[in-house]
């Protein structure tokens, strides 16, 4: 099933697709190949919509806050714009000062993607990014695969390129477990993460290359705590961040599980990603979903990536891919109630 959502700047209408399975129920947009509805049951039968979204596509189109979106081609910040391959220095726009986030203006979170295919529990989604594109070599098809299970959402990315290039690809949900309008409570959420390291980040968000203990620190999610627990504590990464937005190791999967204590909806978040960003949601503020006007950290994002600025830290894991080499990750955000 799917029905109209708006229409995109250039006259062309975008579409939200229904996906099923069990007690489970999505809509996704081909607008930005996002994630918009997520309907999840509690013990007691009470469904809630868990990510945080917009009514329109406007709201997708004009926010800086990536809701629910497929961000590409590559996610996260890199330090003054530009990359080396090859030999070759490739240079993006840049969107942050100096550097750029999630790809720059263009991202593929504000594209019409194609709908490939669609049945009763899946949505295939494609975008063709020609060489050159936001400034990356190489013409790349890029799937994204929403698949829901009965016990979850499963979004897998495949893409291929005919230069060598770069592919580091995530979805940028916010999650509140306790249903998106329940604001109050999504600092309430408990976080469980195996993370024993997390990279501190200078006052724009670029890693400062350390990769730091999370020991002793408000960083150390080892034991499940409330997010809102240690948010406040005096501690420089989370001044520099006005609250956690940094990428933690994924040290074994789950990378994390997030509870919501009052409705007792669980969230575990498996990956084959080297990093997660935790962010918590600190610029959420603006018109939302079903009416509701968004506060400051109503939902947090658990975004799965190499790690930020990977390609300026030679012996983290590289997102470079060969020619011709097929490009596939994988995640899962698995819910119990
Ligand atoms: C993007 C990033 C987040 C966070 C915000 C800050 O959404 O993905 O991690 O840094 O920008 O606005």
């Amino acid at each position: 099933m799917n029905k109209v959502f708006g229409t995109m700047p250039n006259g062309e209408i975008c579409h939200l697709y229904t996906l099923r399975a069990g007690k489970l129920t999505a809509e996704i947009s081909d607008l930005g190949a996002t994630l918009v509805r997520l309907w999840v049951p509690d013990a007691q039968g009470n469904v809630a919509d868990v990510v945080l979204g917009y009514d329109s596509p406007d709201g997708y189109l004009e926010s800086k806050t990536y809701f629910g979106a497929t961000v590409g081609r590559n996610a996260n910040r890199l330090a003054g714009s530009c990359f080396v391959l090859n030999g070759k220095t490739w240079t993006l726009d840049a969107n942050e000062g100096p550097n750029n986030l999630h790809s720059g203006p263009c991202g593929y979170n504000i594209r019409l993607w194609d709908v490939y295919s669609h049945e009763e529990d899946r949505i295939v989604l494609h975008l063709h990014s020609p060489h050159g594109d936001q400034g990356f070599p190489g013409n790349a098809d890029i799937f994204v695969t929403y698949l829901l299970e009965s016990d979850g959402i499963r979004i897998t990315y495949d893409a291929v390129s005919d230069q060598d290039t770069l592919f580091n690809l995530t979805n940028h949900s916010y999650f509140n477990l306790a249903g998106h309008q329940n604001q109050e409570k999504a600092m309430e959420q408990e976080l469980i993460m195996p993370a024993r390291f997390f990279n501190p980040d200078d006052a724009a968000n670029i890693p400062t290359g350390e990769l730091r203990s999370v020991e002793g620190t408000p960083m150390d999610f080892r034991s499940p705590k409330a997010l809102s627990r240690d948010i406040g504590m005096d501690y420089e990464p989370l001044h520099l961040q006005g609250g956690y937005d940094h990428n933690f190791e994924v040290f074994c999967n789950p990378a994390a599980i997030l509870t919501d204590p009052h409705s007792g909806r669980q969230m575990a978040v498996y990956t084959d990603c080297p990093g997660i960003q935790v962010y918590s949601g600190n610029f959420t503020e603006g018109d939302g979903k079903d009416g509701v006007v968004y506060e400051k950290r109503c939902g947090v994002a658990l975004e799965t990536q190499f790690y930020p600025d990977a390609v300026h830290h030679p012996h983290w894991p590289q997102p470079f891919i060969k020619a011709g080499k097929p490009y596939h990750s994988e995640t899962k955000y698995r819910f119990s109630w």
